[in-house]
């Protein structure tokens, strides 16, 4: 992986702030777009913008081929067996709204339950919250070991007859831990129950294979792995999206509209109601066949390099908390405090030194709880950081602990 020419790609990461230059550190929030995403994009509405399915014309043709191609783009980066089985959303959150509306409407009554971990995103808590208020499903919640991972013996003992679906998050976006899903589908299977995995945080990392995986749903989105924003992914198998209702009503999801009644689209588009961000779309598959032009065993090493790299640098300074679990078992996140200085602080005084980190509950309050912290400060790494960039940070961060 040739680290210099990989960031050309990236002219952003060349600009400065406050007069330095930029150490960009926020990747788990947003990636940057390569050149090649923002000129597909471009090109897309320079020369093709049309409507797509709609259209006779040529140019409604054209992009409705971009779209759709887009969608079997996106079909084999996760190993899925069906383009029928991509749903194009706008970002994970409504990946998984999507599911609690429909797959709780058509499959969760009251006293039923659902189980998610301490580790979710808000986007994975709340969604079922409000199922929660609507259908008086009940939340069940794994249990993080002091160490940031799940404790999968307390895992066991929660699936039960009652319990409906899993939705679990493949990577923590605060603690950085790479979940054993493919233990959690197995043991969920055996008691006969669907999983969804929130897959926001690895799709940029790690290798996807739904169907190896045997995951039932699965949702991440675009901008977290160097594609537009406003564009997501929902997986689904077949077998449940078939006997789901729709999310959403209006154009594009219909069969026949009549006052008397309305039959819906077959999938994928039942679940896709009005224009779809299709320039988008066509920027995501863009990203996806950018990241599959490189080595994706270089790219997991270099970033394994950079988190290890980092970990060891903050260890050895003073009063220094980093959460979750040691280097080989996490992702490129790494989440820490230092003593008597508060995360909000470090963060804008690193902004001032170009180091562009993220603080605060990260959408995870009930994770913050379990912490006993109110935020932290988290770094974290995309394939384009460099050794170089770590040096950066924790040499201002050691400047800042100085200040105080
Ligand atoms: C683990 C996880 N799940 C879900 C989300 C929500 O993603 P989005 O805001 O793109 O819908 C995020 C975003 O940070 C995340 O890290």
């Amino acid at each position: 992986m040739n680290l210099e020419t990989i960031r050309t790609d990236f002219p952003i990461l060349s600009r400065e702030v406050y007069g330095r230059p930029l150490v960009y550190l926020d990747n788990a929030a947003t990636t940057q777009k390569p050149l090649c995403v923002l000129d597909a994009m471009r090109e897309e509405y320079l020369n093709v913008n049309a409507n797509v399915h709609r259209g006779v014309h040529y140019l409604s043709q054209q992009a409705t081929e971009l779209h759709e191609g887009a969608r079997d783009t996106v079909r084999q980066f996760l190993h899925a067996d069906k383009t029928e089985e991509i749903i194009f959303t706008r970002g994970t959150t409504e990946s998984i709204n999507l599911v609690a509306s429909s797959f709780g409407e058509a499959f969760l009554k009251e006293g039923d339950e659902v189980i998610v971990s301490e580790m979710e995103h808000h986007s994975n808590i709340v969604p079922w919250q409000l199922l929660q208020a609507r259908k008086g499903i009940r939340l069940r919640v794994i249990p993080i070991t002091d160490d940031g991972r799940l404790d999968l013996e307390a895992f066991r003992a929660l699936l039960s007859e009652r319990t409906r679906l899993v939705s679990i998050t493949h990577v923590s976006n605060v603690l950085g831990t790479v979940n054993p899903v493919a233990e959690v589908i197995a043991l969920a299977h055996e008691a006969g129950v669907p999983v969804l995995v929130d897959a926001a945080q690895s799709a940029p990392h790690l290798p996807l294979d739904v169907q190896q995986m045997d995951c039932d749903f699965l949702a991440f989105s675009g901008h977290k792995m160097y594609g537009p924003t406003g564009i997501g992914i929902l997986y689904g198998k077949e077998r449940w999206l078939e006997q789901m209702p729709p999310y959403q009503g209006g154009g594009e999801m219909i069969d026949q509209v009549t006052w008397e009644k309305t039959t819906f689209e077959r999938l994928p588009f039942k679940f896709e109601a009005g224009t779809p961000d299709y320039v988008a779309t066509h920027g995501l598959a863009t990203a996806i066949k950018w990241l599959q032009g490189l080595d994706m065993d270089d790219v997991m090493e270099h970033e394994k390099l950079l988190t290890r790299y980092c970990m060891e640098q903050l260890q050895q300074m003073e009063g220094i908390r980093i959460y979750g679990p040691q280097a080989g078992m996490r992702d490129a996140v790494v989440s820490f405090n230092v003593e008597g200085i508060h995360h909000l602080d470090l963060g804008t005084l690193l902004d001032r030194m170009g180091v562009a980190v993220r603080t605060g509950h990260h959408c995870a309050q009930p994770l913050m709880q379990r912490l006993g912290v109110s935020g932290t400060v988290r770094a974290s790494f995309a394939l384009y950081n460099s050794t170089e960039e770590v040096d950066c940070f924790v040499e201002a961060l050691r400047r800042v602990v100085r200040m105080f």
